[in-house]
Order: C-alpha cells, then sequence, then structure tokens
C-alpha cells in the first residue's frame, strides 16, 4: 500500500461477545465486568474527559515525560521501526514520537472501532509519510500485526498506564506476549503509574466534576444499549478506592437498594450495598515494575519520571534468545 494511506482491520468484538462476558461476570461472586467494556463512543469520550479533569494527573504527566524525552527515545529506538500500539485507541501520544522515531509503520489496535478509526484516520493526514494499518481487536486476547504491515524491527508501545488493569500474573503474561511480539531485541515502550500517597490516587479517581462516575455507570447503560438489559441507573452509585495492601485503585459500582436485573431472559438478584467491580488499577514502583518485565523476558533499558515522582515511562528490550 502507499504512505500516508490507511488500511483497516476489523476484528471488533461481536455483541455475542460482550453478552457472554457480562452474563459470566454478573454470574459469578463476587460480581466483576471486564473494563474492556467500558470503552463503547461514549465511554470512550468520557475517558478522553477524565484525562482532563485536574486530579486526573496520569496523562498529562506521561505526554510531559514524553516530550522531555522523545530525542532520547528516538536516539536508543532508532528509525524504521514496525510501531505497534496495542489499545492505541486515540493515537495521541504516539504523535510526540513519529516525528523522531520515523517508523516503517504504526499499528495502533484497539476495542474501540469508531473512536480508532477516526483517529487513525487523522494521524494518516497529519503525517503523509507514514503507513498506517489500524487493527480493531481487543488486545488482551490477540495480538498479531496485520499481515499486510511491511517488516521493520519491531517497537511496541504501550503508555497510559493501562497495564494496571491486568492483576500481577495476568501482567506477566501480557508482557511476554508483547515480547513475542516484538521479538528479541525489541523494544517496549510503557508508561505506568507510580505508587504514591493514597489521598493523590482516591483524587484521581474520584473527580469532583463526576466524569469518572459518569465513565463507570456507562458501562451499565452499554449492556443496556447493546444488550437490552434493564439496569436502573438512578440506582448505582460510583465507588472508587486505594485498596493498599494490593496496590490498586479498585472501581465498583455500588447497589444503593436490594434490585433484580434482566438480562437475556436470566435475573439477577443484587443485594443493597452490594458490588459490581468494574476495574482495578495497579499502581507499581520503579523497581517493581522491573521485575515483572524481567519475568516476562524484558531487560531494562532506561526508565523516566516525572519531578514529582508521579508515572514513570520504560524502555525495555526483549532479551535476545529462549527466556
Ligand atoms: C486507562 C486503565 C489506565 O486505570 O487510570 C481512569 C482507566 N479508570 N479512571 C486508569 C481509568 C478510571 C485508566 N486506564
Amino acid at each position: 500500500m502507499t504512505r500516508g494511506t490507511i488500511e483497516f482491520h476489523d476484528l471488533h468484538p461481536t455483541p455475542a461477545d460482550l453478552a457472554a462476558e457480562v452474563l459470566a461476570g454478573l454470574r459469578r461472586r463476587p460480581r466483576s465486568i471486564p473494563p474492556k467494556f467500558f470503552y463503547d463512543a461514549e465511554g470512550s469520550r468520557l475517558f478522553d474527559a477524565i484525562t482532563q479533569t485536574p486530579e486526573y494527573y496520569p496523562t498529562r504527566t506521561e505526554l510531559a515525560i514524553l516530550h522531555a524525552q522523545a530525542a532520547e527515545i528516538a536516539a536508543r529506538v532508532g528509525t524504521g521501526s514496525l510501531l505497534v500500539e496495542p489499545g492505541g485507541g486515540s493515537c495521541s501520544k504516539v504523535r510526540i514520537l513519529l516525528q523522531g522515531l520515523r517508523p516503517c509503520a504504526y499499528v495502533p489496535m484497539d476495542i474501540a472501532r469508531e473512536h480508532l478509526w477516526v483517529a487513525a484516520e487523522q494521524v494518516a493526514a497529519e503525517f503523509p509519510w507514514l503507513e498506517v494499518h489500524a487493527a480493531c481487536t481487543d488486545f488482551t486476547r490477540l495480538m498479531e500485526v496485520p499481515t499486510t504491515a511491511p517488516e521493520g524491527p519491531r517497537v511496541a508501545f504501550f503508555p497510559g498506564s493501562s497495564i494496571g488493569n491486568f492483576d500481577p500474573p495476568g501482567a506477566v503474561d501480557f508482557l511476554a506476549a508483547v515480547a513475542g511480539l516484538v521479538g528479541p531485541g525489541g523494544f517496549l515502550l510503557i508508561g505506568v503509574d507510580l505508587k504514591k500517597d493514597r489521598a493523590r490516587l482516591n483524587a484521581a479517581y474520584n473527580d469532583a466534576a463526576g466524569v469518572t462516575a459518569a465513565f463507570n455507570r456507562n458501562l451499565l447503560a452499554r449492556i443496556n444499549r447493546e444488550l437490552g438489559a434493564d439496569f436502573d441507573l438512578a440506582a448505582w452509585r460510583h465507588l472508587a478506592f486505594y485498596n493498599e495492601d494490593l496496590g490498586r485503585i479498585e472501581m465498583h459500582l455500588v447497589s444503593e437498594r436490594a434490585q433484580t436485573v434482566r438480562l437475556d431472559g436470566e435475573t439477577f438478584d443484587f443485594t443493597a450495598g452490594e458490588t459490581l467491580h468494574t476495574e482495578n488499577s495497579y499502581k507499581y514502583t520503579v523497581e517493581e515494575l522491573q521485575q515483572l518485565a524481567a519475568e516476562a523476558g524484558f531487560q531494562p533499558e532506561a526508565v523516566w519520571t516525572d519531578s514529582e515522582g508521579l508515572f514513570s515511562v520504560h524502555l525495555l528490550r526483549a532479551i535476545e534468545g529462549d527466556r
């Protein structure tokens, strides 16, 4: 394909995938729904709004680190690579790197189809020399580069502390899959939210304007819209707190009264105060993340943080040979 154009690869989850995972989550105890389902069009919009709130420091802090280190990153990684971004829905942070990295192609992968299409098209328009292969896929399940993409030394970009959505063993599995994707000697540039005082963390997930609460509740609205469930949105309260023992923010929706929800011919009874666990967001020290990465076959190349020690960006390199 010619440069400056874009190719779409659609492996978007079907309504059946959503229904199966939501039903499984409602049947188990404690009840939970995977956070990847937050990102329908409205959820993606709300997430972008979260990143604009004064309390949510990760996005702007990571952007500042990337801006400050873009030249250093390019010097270490080199040009002509195949740049893959699992979860690169809005393609915003990668813009900081493109000029310096000059990759042979950029492959954003995301579950949010419309969001991805629009963003990928903008990147292709903005960087006319760049070949873009947008792949709509749930990267937690499948991680393959579209076969029509060109070859180059592979670099994965995984910003935003999305790694925090996995529990630590799941993070190792994911990182090992990325190591397989980039191959021996390939790079991973990953943004990771750091452990810090609980007040700062709690505030970031309980913004005063209520955007995070709306984002959380939209999950139920989406399930109503797409699966015909009958969640009463007014009867569910946003709950987010830092669980210090487990090193993670937990997000839940709390049933404010005893209630019954219908979905797909099945009924689900909730007691007053029962929670539906919607997200974990693990926080790691630099050393903890490097330890997980080592277990997955990566060695640390460099790590950068901001002056307040809020957020980290790691450059990792997949070790050569078998692990
Ligand atoms: C996109 C998963 C990194 O955990 O901070 C933001 C999602 N949830 N506010 C995070 C999120 C609530 C975010 N990640």
